[in-house]
């Protein structure tokens, strides 16, 4: 290869690690390209918009990669008997399978979908840990059929299920008990599940949970490894985390002591926060799980049990950060002295989120973002309805209509809670890596929203 281009692509490489850094620090603003255009995964975004449309959701794999080794350095190898999975319900694309798949960690399935796709992508189903509030008989047939490592059970309505399935499929079934342990954590109402009154987990009442337990341990093709918890979703410190495992290291003393049951496995849940607006920050995953290794090793000690294995389910955490979405500004409304209305291609129908639980993004302009911010406008989606608002008083330079938004912190819930509101097709999903873009997911078509209308 000439010396010239061997320069070139030398150049351009550590270009790209640069901007990798920079996305690290989770300062936006300094994503900013060598011009005036917004750069992620070392890609020009303004160039990816023209490429493939907008909205757009942009991925960038490198992101994830980092954090798989976090999870990894901080956790797996850190600490004996340690298992990782990833929440799928936060975004699953097939080749997201097969990303997570590549780096080793398992995934979390709550529904036969989620199911079928890891099983699409040849992702080793020992590895995938099956979860929910109410699992069809079809769902865990499924689940079973095909050996997934864990069922996470919810109920004693799953656990008939689980009991009757095993014995007609002769299989022997791994279950952990989801327990609800009663704790409040500091997030959204929506995305709270710890506390006593949630529709997820087994209660922790005396006459309930020692019944199941000792229900569980007489049947036939059923093992009860041990419990789960998880206690909410964008949390940004480890206190109910804490609290939780607290109050479950007494159930598995309290276990042990009345039913003669040894909890071989602990599942601490995700739920590891995010950065989504400035200010906030996405705490290092030693954060959490530091802390609750060394209260587990401690209570466990004082309690005279054998410290489980663990495992740690994130989903956002490992995702959140790795997305932004492209949109389109068209309309723009100045209403005097109120506000002026921007517009995009997209909104609650690839983002719910806003509307949803009243989370908050940011964003640029991705061609300007050089320019001083001079005003303050609101995002509004296309959707009809009033609610549809991404962003309230973004500062953005003067703009015009044609100019590409980029929203961040879009990797997790955003592609996967899309929907068609209004008949209004899903954004295609376009991976970057150091510089290279590939289609991951179509665009959808009209002739997509049809496929399944009959007459
Ligand atoms: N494990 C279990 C049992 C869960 O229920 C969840 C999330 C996770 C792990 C992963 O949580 P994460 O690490 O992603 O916080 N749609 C909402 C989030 C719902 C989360 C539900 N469960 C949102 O957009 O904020």
């Amino acid at each position: 290869m000439n010396k010239f281009i061997k320069l070139l692509i030398l150049a351009c490489e550590l270009h790209n690690i640069v901007i990798q850094k920079t996305i690290e620090k989770g300062d936006y603003m300094s994503y900013i390209n060598n011009g005036n255009n917004l750069v992620f995964g070392g890609c020009d975004t303004v160039a990816l918009a023209k490429k493939y449309g907008t909205p757009l959701y942009v991925v960038d794999e490198n992101y994830i990669v980092e954090r798989c080794e976090e999870i990894k350095e901080s956790f797996l190898y850190k600490y004996k008997n340690t298992n990782a999975v990833f929440a799928s319900k936060a975004f699953l694309p097939l080749a997201m399978c097969k990303l997570i798949a590549k780096q080793g960690i398992g995934l979390d399935v709550v529904s036969g979908g989620e199911l079928y796709t890891a099983i699409k992508a040849n992702f080793p189903l020992e590895k995938i840990i099956f979860h929910g509030n109410n699992k069809t008989e079809d769902e865990l047939y499924m689940a079973i059929k095909h050996d997934v490592g864990r069922i996470i059970v919810d109920n004693e309505y799953e656990l008939e299920l689980i009991d009757s399935i095993s014995k007609r499929l002769d299989k022997r079934v791994k279950i952990l008990f989801r327990v609800t342990p009663g704790v409040n954590s500091h997030t959204h109402e929506y995305i709270t599940t710890g506390q006593k009154d949630s529709k997820f987990g087994i209660s922790l009442s005396d006459d309930i949970i020692f019944e199941t337990i000792r229900k569980t341990k007489v049947l036939e093709k059923v093992d009860l490894m041990g419990f789960h918890f998880h206690v909410g979703s964008q949390l940004l410190d480890n206190e109910s985390h804490l609290k939780a495992l607290d109050i479950v290291t007494e159930l598995m003393y309290q276990s042990l002591k009345r039913l003669d049951f040894v909890t071989r496995e602990l599942n601490l849940g995700g739920g590891f926060g995010i950065k989504y607006a400035f200010g906030e920050d996405r705490k290092p995953v030693s954060y959490f799980v530091d802390a609750m290794m060394d209260k587990l090793y401690e209570n466990c000690k004082k309690m005279n049990i054998e410290v489980p294995s663990t495992a740690i389910e994130p989903g956002r955490w490992l995702v959140g950060e790795a997305g932004i979405t492209l949109y389109k500004i068209g309309a723009i409304k100045s209403i005097p002295e109120i506000r002026t209305y921007a517009s995009v291609d997209g909104g609650m129908t690839d983002n719910l989120r806003p509307a949803l639980y009243g989370a908050k993004y940011e964003a640029v302009i991705a061609n300007k973002v050089n320019e001083k911010k001079v005003k303050k406008v609101t995002v509004a989606g296309k959707c009809c309805e009033s609610g549809d608002i991404l962003i309230k008083d973004l500062e953005v330079p003067e703009i015009e209509s044609g100019d590409i938004l980029a929203v961040f912190s879009t990797g997790a819930y955003n592609y996967s809670m899309a929907n068609n509101y209004n008949k209004i097709t899903k954004p295609a999903v376009v991976m970057v890596n150091k510089g290279r873009d590939r289609l991951i997911v179509k665009r959808e078509t009209y002739e997509d929203l049809l496929r399944n209308e009959l007459y």
